[in-house]
């Protein structure tokens, strides 16, 4: 048989991360061949996870604008990536996660009729608008989808809740996990370390999500400024999502607040080496919710659901949400008692080994009649 010809599509930060390990994985085995095509629905926040890992896209639909809207994104994708589909003639698609570009591509590809593959398949909260629009995104993907590369056992058993064939799901461990294998350094520094006290403790502050944007994120942010400001053992550093409503949000609460450093996204190295140098994390991201258990971080989640319920099973992860009082109160609690705060830094991470793509590589060639079927993650 001739090489398998695998497209990986992404277009934001986090899938550019995660199917990062997987691209150079494709590219350095003799299987396959491997294209990579981007939908640029972030720009900036794309390019440096391009460049950290120096992937350079066959194919770019650069189709970010300043307050994109969903519809927008998605039937931009749909429409370009048609063309890119039908000249390439992959014999399969990688899609990752639950973002727009993820939904889109998988229908593109699927109206194309030509193999999916959804990496990071089976995550769930049942909750359709929670996180919006990422549940349905991920459900309407693994609709759509061929193989099933499912991170965790539970995941797994998500899709067999809906109906997927148990012979095409194969549970990898998550690729995240593989990427900070190549990120995390001992002797890392970094300019905003300068600047920090280092008698203090450091908090590291992500918050993005769209369903928290508005009220939500005010709320959560306020909770943050008072308890800063009510002590002098804490610093916070906050790399602002380059959303706007994301950044008027941050600098409108935290702006005269010296003990809170509002900086520029950073690049994924610096970004896994700050939250291995943090004390605890406070973040409404998914990533970051598996990244941190495996530097044996406590994180405050700032959402009311978590398709990842086995950090909060493994003790690493409490959900929070974004109350004022609830927040103020487990930021206080995780800062002043030791016990808790050791429970959660020595939970096992439940997301994986590190093995996840050559998992997922071996699961495409036996796919494609070549070698056997891996083992599962467990
Ligand atoms: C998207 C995903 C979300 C994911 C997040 C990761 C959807 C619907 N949402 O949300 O699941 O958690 O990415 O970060 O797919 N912007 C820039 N430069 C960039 C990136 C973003 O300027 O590099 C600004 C633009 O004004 C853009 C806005 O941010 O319009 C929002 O970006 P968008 O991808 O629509 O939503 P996110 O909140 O980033
Ligand atoms: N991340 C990064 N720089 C930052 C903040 C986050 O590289 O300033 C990384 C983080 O390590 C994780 C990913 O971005 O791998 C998470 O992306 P994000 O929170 O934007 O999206 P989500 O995971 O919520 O979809």
């Amino acid at each position: 048989m001739d090489k398998i010809k695998v497209m990986t599509v992404f277009g934001t930060r986090p899938e550019a991360i995660k199917m990062a390990p997987l691209v150079l994985a494709l590219k350095s085995d003799k299987r396959f061949e491997e294209i990579t095509a981007v939908t640029a629905q972030h720009r900036e926040m794309l390019d440096s996870a391009l460049e950290i890992f120096k992937i350079k896209p066959d194919y770019d639909l650069n189709l970010m604008h300043q307050g994109q809207t969903l519809q927008e994104i998605t039937s931009a994708v749909l429409l370009k990536l048609d063309c890119v589909i039908k000249e390439a003639k992959p014999d399969m698609i990688l899609v990752h996660g639950d973002t727009t570009t993820t939904f889109a591509a998988a229908l593109a590809g699927f109206y194309n009729q030509t193999a999916l593959g959804h990496v990071e398949a089976g995550l769930r909260t049942w909750d359709k608008y929670s996180p919006y629009p990422e549940e349905m995104n991920r459900q309407m993907t693994d609709d759509l989808c061929d193989l099933y590369f499912a991170p965790t056992t539970l995941a797994k058993e998500n899709l067999l809740a809906q109906h997927h064939d148990l012979g095409n799901i194969f549970v990898t461990g998550n690729t995240a996990i593989d990427a900070m294998h190549e990120t995390i350094r001992d002797d890392y520094e970094h300019p905003i370390f300068k600047e920090l006290d280092p008698h203090k403790k450091l908090i590291l502050l992500t918050m993005h999500r769209r369903e928290n944007q508005g009220p939500k994120m005010l709320a959560t942010f306020k909770a943050i400024l008072d308890v800063v400001n009510s002590r002098d053992d804490v610093e916070v550093v906050y790399p602002v999502h380059l959303s706007p409503n994301v950044q008027k949000a941050a600098h409108q609460v935290f702006d005269n607040c010296s003990a809170v450093h509002l900086i520029e996204p950073l690049d994924v190295v610096d970004f896994h080496n700050l939250q291995a140098k943090s004390y605890f994390i406070m973040s409404d991201s998914g990533g970051v919710q598996e990244e941190a258990p495996a530097l044996h971080k406590p994180v405050l989640v700032l959402r009311d659901t978590t398709e990842r319920p086995e950090g909060v099973k493994a003790g690493t992860l409490a959900l929070v949400g974004t109350d004022y009082t609830k927040v103020k109160q487990q930021m206080e609690k995780l800062l002043d008692d030791q016990e808790q705060y050791q429970r959660m830094a020595q939970a096992k991470n439940p997301y994986g080994d590190g093995k996840a793509c050559q998992r997922i590589l071996d699961a495409i060639a036996y796919h494609f009649g070549l070698g056997e079927r891996p083992k599962d993650f467990s």
